[in-house]
């Protein structure tokens, strides 16, 4: 416990290298502090007081010289770094040190020394560094569904699968998916889907292999966000990659405008929003299809993992006269694989709401590096 007279006078201005001294020492030995001890204090008192002796004043991170270890400090000043980030997730470094998430031991636990009211304070002040408006927040960076796509700006590997064996038939679809960044709001993406087919000996398809399908690339940019809703447009092309004949693709270039929106609510749930057409160049080989795709959620923390369970919809149909409304569902559930959560897995079971005679169930997963966060055998 700290006395309030002492915290006040050690907090005077020439004698603040000696508070950060106390407050660090109080954090490595988990010495409580008394929430009227630190109650008047705001976000950046505190700042001064236990952060800026290894993060700066100014929060760029002090040079190994003067911090006297070798470790990097990240630049909070730095919104590529700064604004990706959840307060819920710098929090929990704040409180439980940087060792509970694969990060540099130097990074004390403060649980111990501040309250979780101080912690979050001293978080808010942290990330009002980050002083461009056009980064959006890391609190819209939310759990990916498995076809619903996120409107967040991504750089992350997405590998997502999906299987369907009945009548004896097997077919596995795998898609490689690389999103990369561009400045606050731009996104690129590549997908490759390479699917594997086992077909009954006798049946019409009669083949088995393994093929690339329709190669597609696409853009997104968010054009509106806010701490609890977000929303991006884009533009997909497709070509023709895949053997139509072989049923690997569609056998044109498609062109797909779409749209990508999300909402935070409270106790970590949301709700996300995926939906546009899908239009082929030869309107003589392909029908366009119309597709709405949306997902609803929450976030728990349990043993310092993240668990998102997940309810998502599909809905489309095609342009061809007569063509059926087509429904599916699917719960699935991601979890982070890594303590630092840059490695992510989701399992899914799809199952289709009409036409279920002529339609499957599949099974469906995906695994996410985010690359951005460390590196893939980093931070386990
Ligand atoms: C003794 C030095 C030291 C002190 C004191 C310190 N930090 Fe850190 N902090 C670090 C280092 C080193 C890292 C980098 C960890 C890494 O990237 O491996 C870091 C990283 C962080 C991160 C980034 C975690 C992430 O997800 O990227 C946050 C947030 C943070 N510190 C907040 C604070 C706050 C708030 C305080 C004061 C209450 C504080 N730190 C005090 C050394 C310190």
């Amino acid at each position: 416990m700290i006395p309030p007279c002492l915290l006040r006078s050690l907090l005077s201005q020439n004698t603040r290298r000696l508070a950060c001294l106390l407050f660090a020492i109080c954090a490595v030995v988990g010495v409580p502090a008394t929430a009227s001890s630190q109650a008047s204090l705001t976000g950046q008192e505190l700042y001064t007081a236990a952060c800026q002796s290894c993060h700066a004043p100014d929060g760029r991170g002090l040079p190994q010289v003067h911090v006297g270890f070798p470790d990097a400090i990240p630049d909070f000043t730095d919104c590529s770094y700064a604004s990706r980030e959840a307060a819920l997730d710098w929090e929990t470094v704040v409180r439980s040190g940087g060792p509970s998430r694969r990060f540099s031991q130097r990074m004390p636990a403060f649980g111990g020394a501040l309250s979780p009211d101080e912690i979050a304070r001293v978080v808010a002040y942290i990330r009002t560094l980050c002083t461009e408006s056009s980064w959006p927040r890391g609190e819209m960076n939310l759990p990916r569904a498995t076809f619903t796509e996120k409107a967040f700006p991504e750089d992350e590997v997405v590998l997502n699968g999906e299987w369907v064996g009945t009548g004896g038939s097997r077919v596995g679809t795998s898609t490689l998916i690389v999103e990369k960044r561009v400045g606050s709001r731009t996104q690129w993406e590549l997908q490759l889907p390479i699917s594997v087919r086992e077909m009954p000996v006798g049946s019409p398809a009669n083949w088995t292999g393994v093929q690339m399908g329709d190669v597609s690339l696409a853009i997104k940019r968010t054009v509106a966000h806010s701490q609890s809703a977000i929303l991006s447009l884009g533009g997909e092309i497709t070509l023709p990659t895949g053997d139509r004949t072989r049923g690997f693709g569609d056998g044109t270039v498609k062109y797909e405008p779409f749209m990508l929106a999300a909402v935070a609510g409270p106790a970590n749930t949301f709700v996300q929003v995926h939906a546009g057409a899908e239009i082929p160049f030869r309107r003589n080989v392909a029908f366009t299809e119309r597709f709405a795709r949306g997902a609803v959620g929450t976030t728990i923390f349990i043993g310092g993992r993240a668990f998102s369970p997940i309810a998502e919809g599909l809905f489309w149909k095609t342009t061809r006269p007569g063509a059926p409304t087509n429904l599916d569902w699917i719960p699935q559930m991601q979890v982070s694989l890594s303590r630092r959560q840059h490695i992510l897995g989701s399992v899914g079971y799809r199952m289709p709401l009409t036409n279920r005679d002529t339609r499957s169930r599949s099974l469906v997963a995906y695994i996410i590096w985010d690359w951005f966060d460390g590196p893939l055998l980093g931070g386990w």
